[in-house]
């Protein structure tokens, strides 16, 4: 069979830097555990009694420990497996509102916040106020307690922006949802993997993360934190098989069966477990080490050319691995396509699903804007060969 050029091209030949988008490359394990997966066991998990399946099983439960140990979960039957970030906040927003709630969030959300939000607007009639945020794309925890009404159940806030790479005051949030009994859901797409995230020190209900961007799983896998009692409130949004109490026509009411209807993607969790293994092997703080330098790197780097405008926090201190650029004179897909053509640097151009915060940092009538994402297999040279890559581009911007 002919492969195309993209996947017959060495990894050491190209830049990519669009992890934000989703992580690449992956630790080794998690490709052999995938395929030795496939090709030697195959069963489902939770459905059999023959070893394969049990096995499987094993790794699921040892996958979902993982997690659950990672954000500080008292229970690893808290963690439930989703098929992605956006499956997990549809769960979340759809399975805990009702008709005339109202939901305090931001303009700085991804459109797997803002488009369940706006449906239940339009389909449900619940009121959904959009705080601003400031220059740098930093939201002010006040903006959250300032908006609350008597009818407020819900806040929503991502942990670190897929535009700007900006880290939320999530904490200070949280208290303030605490401290008014309102519930907290944390979009944590961008920030799982690559910062420390607990469940406690966020004070969130819910936690909702990709399994394949900073957790470094295959595509195709999420994860949703549900916080003690959270379950009462929180509707299954899907019914069907869980290969437990098949006796009954009744949906479980025990987690995580209440909301892991149908077989699960375990091709995908079993490369999850194993990237997770390598997570806690080699650390949080040490993948966060590597990748604020390389920001910072960057950050000098895009601040040293003309023509060149960096949006969110200046400070690799206040954001994740993300940072979104303009060229003068450029559209962000030409700069994109550029890049990738000329150099093999490989980025995100245009609004990235997140358009609110395209007005918001007026980009939105430029195109959006030109985003590098990097993460834990990212390295130096790579990192100056993109500032190069830009300089050239950027020096012949009039
Ligand atoms: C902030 C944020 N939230 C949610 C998502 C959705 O995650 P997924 O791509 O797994 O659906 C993304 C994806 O880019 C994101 O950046």
């Amino acid at each position: 069979m002919q492969l195309p050029v993209s996947m017959t091209m060495p990894p050491s030949d190209r830049i990519y830097l669009d992890n934000a988008a989703t992580s690449w490359q992956k630790p080794p394990s998690v490709y052999e555990a995938v395929d030795r997966y496939m090709r030697f066991n195959g069963a489902p998990a939770g459905r059999g009694a023959y070893r394969e399946a049990v096995e499987v099983e094993r790794l699921v439960n040892d996958a979902r420990k993982r997690i659950a140990n990672l954000i500080g979960a008292s229970d690893p039957k808290r963690i439930v497996f989703t098929s992605s970030g956006t499956d997990s906040l549809n769960l979340a927003i759809h399975g805990l509102l009702r008709a005339g709630d109202h939901v305090v969030t931001t303009v700085c959300e991804h459109n797997s916040v803002l488009r369940p939000l706006r449906h239940l607007e339009q389909e449900l009639g619940i009121a959904v106020t959009r705080v601003e945020c400031g220059a740098n794309g930093i939201v002010d925890p006040t903006s959250f307690a300032a908006a609350i009404q008597s009818s407020t159940k819900l806040f929503v806030l991502t942990h670190a922006s897929n535009v700007t790479g900006a880290i939320q005051p999530v904490e200070e949030v949280g208290m303030i949802a605490e401290s008014r009994g309102i519930r907290f859901l944390v979009d944590a797409a961008q920030s799982l993997g690559h910062i420390p995230v607990t469940a406690d020190q966020l004070h969130a209900d819910l936690i909702a993360a990709p399994g394949h961007k900073g957790l470094l799983g295959p595509l195709g896998t999420g994860v949703l934190y549900v916080a003690p009692g959270v379950e009462e409130l929180l509707s299954a949004t899907r019914q069907g098989g869980t290969g437990t109490s098949s006796e009954s026509d009744q949906q479980p009411k025990t987690l995580p069966d209440k909301y892991e209807s149908g077989n699960h993607n375990v091709p995908g969790i079993v490369g999850l477990g194993a990237a997770l293994t390598y997570l806690s092997e080699r650390g949080v703080d040490d993948i966060r080490q590597h990748e604020r330098e390389l920001t910072t790197r960057l950050l000098d780097g895009f601040r040293s050319l003309d023509h060149v405008t960096i949006y969110g926090p200046q400070d690799a201190e206040r954001r994740v691995g993300v940072v979104s650029i303009a060229i003068d004179d450029y559209d962000p897909q030409e700069v994109a396509t550029m890049l990738d053509a000329a150099y093999a640097v490989q980025v995100r151009s245009g609004f990235h699903c997140a358009p609110l915060m395209h007005s918001s940092l007026a980009t939105r009538e430029r195109g959006g804007t030109v985003r590098f994402s990097l993460g834990p297999f990212t390295t130096p040279d790579q990192i100056d060969r993109a500032i190069q890559a830009v300089g050239e581009i950027a020096a012949s911007a009039i």
